[in-house]
């Protein structure tokens, strides 16, 4: 109870993200943002925040076009500070452009570019040095989940890529977890509600009993074939805390009805808890 006698909740934010991939050119953007602006202008909302990731050439553009509390970042980051290293982006160089996050270990990252959960790591840990916001990308391919895998690659990719990594709390502050089985991603099969809140619960509850992290307002959010007619059922979902969306997010009409129901769901999440009580 706070000092007038009111429970006080701790609530997790929902996230809208948009994972724009290598799609996009500067008209296009100006367009999509003429759009979206005027679409989601008159819609309220206080506990949900829209984030995109863009081409990292296109991030000041989208920072400069975002309504004044969206937030723009990164899909990948090198794993090293600086130096010699041809063609990639320093955690660094983002900060410096204002991006807010980085997105790490998408599973377009580990398959094509053959990404392992060791590399992520130094990339999480150069990211949290630099001060950006972590999306880490976790997820099980068919071959996996039909084989009945799914929940222990899950873990191994967190324990391998998480487990010391970074202080408790700055894992618990700065990292939030997207699950995205692979097989749901960008082919229009997107896990049932009931298979991603299993999931969901599974990760939090291994963060908690095997990496000894408080996992309960840590946000956990669903990624894989998202669309504006699967997301309320998948929000509706007690620890599924937002979306992570790549197709959907590069149509402004798509996008902007994916936020008015991020801005609009009740989650019975059961991640928060009550405080001081
Ligand atoms: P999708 O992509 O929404 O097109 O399936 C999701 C992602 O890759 O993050």
């Amino acid at each position: 109870m706070n000092q007038k006698g009111v429970y006080v909740v701790n609530v997790i934010k929902r996230y809208l993200v948009g994972n724009w991939k290598m799609n996009q050119t500067q008209e296009e953007i100006r367009a999509f943002f003429a759009t979206f602006k005027n679409l989601v202008s008159g819609i309220t909302t206080t506990n949900h925040e829209t984030w995109i990731a863009p081409q990292f050439v296109h991030i000041p553009l989208v920072h400069s076009l975002f309504f004044p509390n969206g937030q723009v970042g990164a899909q990948n980051c090198s794993h090293k500070e600086k130096g010699a290293f041809t063609g990639d982006v320093s955690a660094k160089a983002l900060k410096d452009i204002d991006a807010h996050f980085v997105i790490i270990g998408h599973s377009e990252r580990r398959a094509i570019f053959k990404e392992d959960p060791l590399l992520l790591r130094e990339k999480i840990q150069v990211a949290l040095a630099n001060k950006l916001k972590i999306i880490f990308c976790i997820g099980e391919t068919l071959k996996e989940r039909e084989n009945g895998d799914a929940l222990r690659i899950v873990g191994e990719q967190l324990n391998i890529s998480l487990n010391g990594v970074a202080s408790s709390s700055e894992i618990e502050t700065e990292i939030l977890l997207a699950y995205e089985p692979v097989w749901a991603i960008g082919t229009g099969r997107t896990a049932t509600p009931e298979q991603a809140q299993e999931m969901h619960a599974y990760i939090r509850k291994l963060l908690q009993e095997q990496l000894k992290l408080n996992s309960a307002l840590l946000p956990i959010l669903y990624g894989g074939s998202v669309t504006p007619e699967n997301i309320d059922a998948l929000l509706q979902q007690p620890d599924i805390n937002g979306a992570l969306v790549g197709g959907a997010s590069l149509k402004a009409n798509d996008f902007a009805k994916l936020f008015a129901s991020a801005a609009a769901v009740q989650q019975p999440h059961s991640g928060g808890k009550r405080i001081n009580n």
